[in-house]
Parts: C-alpha cells; sequence; structure tokens
C-alpha cells in the first residue's frame, strides 16, 4: 500500500519504523556502518530512502516496513515502572517484553508503578504519539479498589467532571462493582475488605495520577487501581506479568484508529 507520508523518508526513521532498533540505536547501527541502501554502506545521518524502491540491510539482512510494526500488549504486575530504563535501577516495564525479538519497543504511555493491567507496546512510534495525545480521546477502563463506599452523589461528580488542582476532569463513566462483580479482578484478590468499594470508570485523559486524584477529590482514597481497556484492546484472559501479540483484528482497530487521528491532523 503506498502511503505518501513515508515517502522518501530518513534512513534512521525508516530503520525505526521497520522495528530494527530505536531511532537513536539506529543511528548507532548507521555509524557503524552496518547498514547498507542499495548495497552502499551509508553512515551519514542525514541520508533519505524511498522505503518503495530502495532495498535497505542491516548486516546483510534485508529489512522493509513491509514488515510492520510490532504491537504487544503486557498485563503489568505492580512494582514496575512503565519505563525503558530506569537511572536509579528500579524495576522497569522492558524485563517483561521481548525487546531483542522487537527491537524499538516502547510502552504507549505510563500506568503508575503501583498500578497493574494493560498496557501497550510498539514499534510504531508515530501511532503512539497520536494514540497518547488529548485530542484521540482514546477511551481507558480503569477498576479501583476505594477506601470507604461513594455515595451516588459523589460519582455524580466525577460524571458532571470533577474539579483537579490543573483544571477540570472531563466528564467520567462511573460504575460502583458489586462485590461478586469485582471478584474475578485483581483489585481484590484476597476478597472485599470491609469498608471499601470497587470502582469502574472510564475516562480519556492521561493526566498524570488522574484517577487517583479524581476519586482523592470525591474523598476517597484509592487503594488498588488496574486498568483493563485501553482504547479498542482488552486484557482478555493474559494472566499477570505475560505479554501478547496484538490480533490481527486488535491491530487493524489501532491502525483505524490512528490513521483517521493522521487524517485529522492533515486537514
Ligand atoms: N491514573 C492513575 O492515577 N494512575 C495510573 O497509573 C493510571 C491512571
Amino acid at each position: 500500500m503506498t502511503d505518501e507520508r513515508i515517502v522518501p523518508m530518513r534512513l534512521q526513521r525508516f530503520l525505526a519504523r521497520a522495528g530494527v532498533a530505536s531511532r537513536r540505536g539506529s543511528e548507532n547501527l548507521m555509524t557503524a556502518g552496518r547498514v547498507t541502501v542499495n548495497g552502499e554502506v551509508v553512515t551519514e545521518l542525514g541520508s533519505k530512502v524511498d522505503p518503495l524502491t530502495d532495498t535497505v540491510a542491516v548486516d546483510g539482512r534485508v529489512v522493509g516496513l513491509s514488515e510492520g510494526f510490532a504491537y504487544l500488549v503486557l498485563n503489568k504486575p505492580t512494582g514496575y515502572l512503565s519505563t525503558m530504563k530506569d537511572p536509579q535501577g528500579r524495576p522497569c516495564v522492558r524485563r517483561l517484553v521481548p525487546t531483542s525479538r522487537y527491537p524499538g519497543l516502547f510502552p504507549v504511555g505510563r500506568l503508575d508503578a503501583d498500578t497493574t493491567g494493560l498496557l501497550l507496546f510498539t514499534t510504531n512510534g508515530d501511532a503512539a504519539q497520536r494514540m497518547l495525545h488529548p485530542s484521540m480521546h482514546v477511551w481507558k477502563h480503569y477498576v479501583a479498589l476505594v477506601r470507604g463506599v461513594p455515595t451516588e452523589q459523589q460519582l455524580d461528580q466525577l460524571r458532571h467532571g470533577v474539579k483537579l488542582d490543573d483544571g477540570r476532569a472531563q466528564p467520567a463513566e462511573v460504575e460502583l462493582i458489586g462485590a461478586d462483580d469485582a471478584r474475578s479482578l485483581p483489585v481484590i484478590p484476597e476478597g472485599l475488605p470491609r469498608y471499601h468499594a470497587v470502582v469502574g470508570l472510564r475516562i480519556h485523559e492521561g493526566k498524570k495520577h488522574q484517577v487517583k486524584r479524581m476519586l482523592k477529590a470525591i474523598g476517597h482514597d484509592v487503594v488498588r487501581l488496574h486498568r483493563d481497556e485501553f482504547g479498542p484492546i482488552g486484557l482478555g484472559e493474559l494472566a499477570m506479568g505475560c505479554w501478547r501479540e496484538l490480533s490481527p483484528s486488535e491491530r487493524d482497530a489501532i491502525e483505524m484508529l490512528t490513521k483517521t487521528a493522521a487524517h485529522a491532523e492533515r486537514r
């Protein structure tokens, strides 16, 4: 399929989009003389390639955009930072995903270290940027174990858009989840504690600690937080700490979403 946005493109961008390495890693491969274009070694970082006609190889192996991007979903356990490395050496999600099989993989957005659940990974930097852009309104669903039992009036504040210290949160879809329905959720592994409740929230913003701050604003501290949906993607039966590739229909849904955004940007 011809895509006028990718012809021609900088070689390091091509390599990153082909999933060979991150942009910086691709530059290193180039300067190390490991990349050829039509059989010629190219070390010049500004060089451009036409993905439709040029043959790019790394260490003699031909790579192309048709190899596609990688998209994975991880069920993040608690205790991991949502970054690929941490200067202080704390545990990062990098340890949990197959970065040598998919060089250039990175998480789309963040979850707090103590939040569990769905974290999407990709090698497609453009798609990730679009999915995170506030104008995209990608819905995310969270379940939270909170101290105390919120009243309907308090939940209505979330439904109307509660005030936070950095501005009003957009209206959320909110529901109390009964103990029976919550039993299978990872936020209550030992059952629902007394004087606690499980709240389901669907929001399309991604401010720092947003869900915790929204619930705190109505008077309820979050004890455990789990994300089980990100846009069209759900965790399904994926066990905590495990990853899986997106199915073809999930990939299509993501690509459709990001193409719609690209189309809107160009107008
Ligand atoms: N909101 C939060 O407060 N924390 C998260 O990790 C995600 C959303």
